[in-house]
C-alpha cells in the first residue's frame, strides 16, 4: 500500500486517500493549497508521524506555487506558509523535521530563481517520500529478529503503511517477521477515539492476509493475563533524547500492563522521529484535540450535554518501560541517551 499519498506535478496537487472514511469508503482528498494541506493534517485525512512528514514536504512545494502569486515579495510569504504547515499539529516531530529539511534546501539555493527552487524542492520531497519506504523496510528487517514464530503481537493505533509512505514502522516490524517466514498473529487495539486500530490497522493487515483480531482498548490487561500476547510493538510520534516516547493515547497504559505481565514492549520509529532537542518526555507537547471526537461516535452523541471530556491525543511512555527502539540503523537498547547518540553518529547525522 503505497498510493495513499500521491503528488501530481501536472495538476500541482497532492492526492491523499482520506483516512477518515476507511475502511468502508475509499475516497481521495485533493490538496492544491497550503490551507488544504493544513486542513488535511488537522482533521486527519492523513495522520501518522512519517506520513505527516511526507505530506508536509509536498505541502511546501504547493506553498511555493502559492507564494509565487505574491510576485517579488514571495520570500516572506513563503516563509509564513511554511510555518503554518509546520505548526499544523504539535506532537509528531516529523512534521517540523520535514519542513526544516525543505528550508535547508531553500537556504542552500540562496537567491536562486523560483523555478530552480521548485525543481530542487520537488526532488527533495520525492527523496523524503521514497526514503521513508526504504527506512521502514530496514526497520522491518532489524525488528523481525525480535518476533518469534507463533507470537501474537499487540499493537496500538496505526503505525502501518497508512501512517507512513508505505510498509509502516510497527507494522513494518510485523511485515518484516512475516516476510522472514514467521507465522504470527496480531491484536490491534481499537484505539479510541479516532479508532486507528479498528479501522486502519485491521484494514491494512487484513488486505495483506496477516491474521489480525481487534480488541477494545480496555481488554489489554485481560488478554495479557491470559497469556494471549507475547510481544507489543508500537510506533512513536516523538522520541526524546533520553528514549521517552510519545505515541497515541493509551500506549503508556499498554506499556505498564506489558511490564506487569513480562511482555517485551518495543517502539519502532525512524531516526527522524527522535528529537534530540527534547531532553525527556515531560518536554514533548501533547496535542489536545476537539471534544467532539470523544462526545460523539459518528453523528451519535454518547455523553450528556455540558459534561467536559479529555481528548489528549498522545501520552508518553517512559524509556524504562521500553525493551528496545527499532530504527533503520538497528535496535537501540537502554541506556537510550547513549544508544541514540551512537545511532545518530552511525547515520552521519552529527
Ligand atoms: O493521531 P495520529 O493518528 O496521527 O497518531 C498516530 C500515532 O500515534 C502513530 O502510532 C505514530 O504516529 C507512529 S506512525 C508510524
Amino acid at each position: 500500500m503505497e498510493h495513499h499519498i500521491r503528488y501530481d506535478a501536472a495538476q500541482r496537487a497532492l492526492i491523499l486517500l482520506d483516512q477518515r472514511l476507511l475502511p468502508t469508503r475509499q475516497e481521495d482528498f485533493v490538496c492544491r493549497t497550503t490551507e488544504d494541506i493544513v486542513t488535511a493534517l488537522q482533521v486527519m485525512v492523513v495522520r501518522g508521524a512519517p506520513a505527516i512528514g511526507v505530506t508536509a514536504a509536498w505541502g511546501c512545494v504547493l506553498a511555493a506555487y502559492e507564494a509565487a502569486e505574491a510576485g517579488d515579495h514571495w520570500h516572506p510569504v513563503l516563509d509564513g506558509l511554511l510555518e503554518r504547515i509546520a505548526a499544523a499539529r504539535p506532537t509528531a516531530v516529523n512534521l517540523r523535521w520535514a519542513v526544516d529539511r525543505m528550508r535547508k534546501v531553500w537556504k542552500t539555493a540562496g537567491h536562486a530563481p523560483f523555478a530552480t527552487l521548485i525543481s530542487l524542492w520537488e526532488s527533495e520531497a520525492r527523496r523524503i517520500h521514497r526514503d521513508d519506504i526504504e527506512i521502514n523496510r530496514a526497520m522491518g528487517r532489524h525488528g523481525a529478529a525480535l518476533i518469534d514464530e507463533g507470537d501474537t503481537v499487540m499493537t496500538h493505533c496505526n503505525a502501518g503503511a497508512l501512517a507512513t509512505a508505505g510498509y509502516g514502522t510497527a507494522l513494518g516490524v510485523i511485515r518484516g517477521a512475516v516476510d522472514a517466514g514467521k507465522k504470527i498473529a496480531v491484536i490491534a487495539n481499537e484505539t479510541r477515539p479516532f479508532l486507528q486500530g479498528a479501522r486502519l490497522t485491521a484494514y491494512e493487515l487484513h488486505e495483506d492476509h496477516i491474521p489480525v483480531t481487534v480488541a477494545c482498548d480496555n481488554a489489554c490487561g485481560h488478554l495479557m493475563r491470559k497469556g494471549m500476547v507475547q510481544k507489543v510493538v508500537v510506533g512513536a510520534d516523538r522520541i526524546a533524547a533520553n528514549g521517552d516516547a510519545a505515541n497515541k493515547i493509551g500506549t503508556y497504559s499498554v506499556a505498564l500492563l506489558a511490564r506487569e505481565h513480562g511482555v517485551p514492549f518495543y517502539v519502532a520509529a525512524p531516526l527522524s522521529t527522535i528529537d534530540r532537542n527534547t531532553p525527556d518526555g515531560d518536554h514533548i507537547p501533547i496535542e489536545d484535540r476537539t471534544p467532539r471526537e470523544v462526545t460523539h461516535v459518528g453523528d451519535t452523541q454518547i455523553t450528556p450535554d455540558g459534561v467536559p471530556v479529555y481528548n489528549f491525543a498522545f501520552d508518553v511512555t517512559p524509556a524504562a518501560l521500553i525493551a528496545g527502539i527499532v530504527t533503520e540503523v538497528g535496535v537501540l537498547r537502554a541506556p537510550y541517551t547513549e544508544s541514540i547518540a551512537e545511532a545518530f553518529r552511525k547515520a552521519g547525522l552529527e
